[in-house]
């Protein structure tokens, strides 16, 4: 893998290496992947505005969050089932990110225990939730968090049902992963998968405890947690103002706004769309995470400069390890890390901190101020700035 240069490049990797069945679980949406595009296009729409003859020697992309800090403003966010990628993926991530200085969220829907991972990983994960139905079973696992040393559990709400993704209908996609007679070719047209993966950690594997039922769960659920929880408590899959304003009522430390990387409603706006009117609503009170769509440094940084804190990979890390395991996961962490470093560079700014909605301009006839007012009198080619459009969809919000 050491010829990817990027994060298009692991996912042509991961392509070859996984047969059909597997890839299009990681890389699909819900239906029409509107929302899947959606997540991409919202960073096309937003163009950088750098500085020049600045001194950037000394530039620095460490952060701190959650009261901790980290090598880069970026982490790996929960992926279930990833050990259908790779044997132990879940330790590869967790120990590619300790590597890297960076936070991992190991998914509730994990194949390699908890424990196991806190002890290979190099460092207790952050743990995300899904509810379980009964709070026994709720409590026992917040009570294994507790006990694993996970600094941070993140609830994940977006999920009251699972997404209709019909790729993985159509490939008969269902866990425990069975080969059926469709995909056994692929499978075998996969032998470094077959017998690395397949064989050796899936075929036998338990998961009936995977299916929760979370329909029912509401504020009060939360409010459970909280009592139960004494370390930093975050909510993920907020897209409104509303919702991250109950979070911050209900004593969360930080939100993530996501829409679960496209694979649940479909047509639900793009996260990068959310996230200035939540930041100016909840940004002081709450560490603001996001997700969804990032492909590259740059994107990472539009994400930032808009007013997020920190910003969690999805895909674009599980390519790495579907395409090479550990290695493959630490190499994407690196390509991003030095895109973003170069980004910072050419913009003309020195820390996370700087960065603000100073650097960015909204992509001529794109910016939603302009399309909505009379443009009589302004220059419709001259981009107004991003400042100015995240202050007026506030003021609208209020006015709602
Ligand atoms: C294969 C796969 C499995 C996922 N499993 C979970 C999960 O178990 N829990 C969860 O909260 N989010 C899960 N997600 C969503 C991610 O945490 C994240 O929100 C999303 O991947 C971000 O979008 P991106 O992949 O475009 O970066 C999963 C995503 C993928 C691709």
């Amino acid at each position: 893998m050491a010829q990817a240069r990027n994060i298009e490049d692991l996912r042509f990797a991961a392509r070859r290496r996984l047969p059909r069945i597997v890839y299009e679980y990681v890389d699909g949406g819900a239906e029409e992947g509107r929302t899947l595009r959606a997540n991409r296009e919202a960073f096309e729409a937003i163009r950088f505005a750098p500085r020049m003859l600045v001194d950037v020697s000394r530039r620095s992309q460490a952060t701190r969050l959650l009261g901790r800090p980290f090598a880069a403003p970026f982490g790996i966010a929960p992926l279930g089932a990833a050990g259908l990628c790779w044997r132990d993926a879940e330790v590869a991530l967790a120990r590619a990110a300790c590597a890297a200085g960076l936070p991992f969220a190991l998914s509730t829907h994990s194949f390699v225990p908890l424990e196991e991972v806190a002890r290979r990983g190099g460092a207790a994960p952050w743990f995300q939730l899904y509810l379980p139905r009964e709070r026994d079973a709720a409590a026992a696992l917040v009570r294994r968090a507790l006990e694993a040393g996970c600094e941070a559990l993140m609830l994940t709400v977006d999920v009251p049902v699972g997404g209709n993704r019909e790729h993985d209908r159509r490939n008969g996609f269902g866990l425990p992963l069975r080969l059926g007679a469709r995909t056994v070719l692929d499978g075998l047209a996969h032998p470094r998968w077959l017998a690395g993966v397949y064989l050796r950690s899936i075929v036998g594997r338990d998961l009936r405890d995977w299916t929760l039922r979370r329909d029912r769960a509401d504020w009060s659920d939360f409010a459970w947690l909280r009592d139960a929880w004494p370390r930093k408590l975050l909510v993920k899959g907020v897209l409104t103002v509303e919702d991250a304003e109950l979070a911050a009522r209900h004593g969360a430390d930080g939100i993530v706004v996501s829409n679960h990387g496209g694979r649940q409603l479909d047509g639900a706006l793009a996260s990068l769309e959310a996230l200035p009117a939540i930041v100016a609503a909840v940004g002081e009170r709450l560490s603001v995470l996001v997700d969804g769509g990032f492909r590259r440094g740059a994107d990472i940084v539009k994400a930032l400069a808009l007013g997020a804190d920190f910003v969690l990979l999805g895909r674009a890390v599980l390519y790495g390890v579907a395409a090479s395991g550990e290695a493959g996961a630490r190499q994407a962490l690196e390509i991003l890390k030095s895109e973003v470093d170069r980004v910072m560079a050419l913009l003309g700014c020195n820390s996370v901190a700087e960065l603000g909605p100073q650097y960015l301009r909204w992509k001529s006839g794109s910016d939603p101020k302009l399309q909505n007012q009379e443009r009589s009198g302004s220059d419709p080619d001259f981009p107004s700035s991003v400042d100015e459009v995240v202050r007026d969809r506030v003021v609208h919000q209020l006015r709602v």
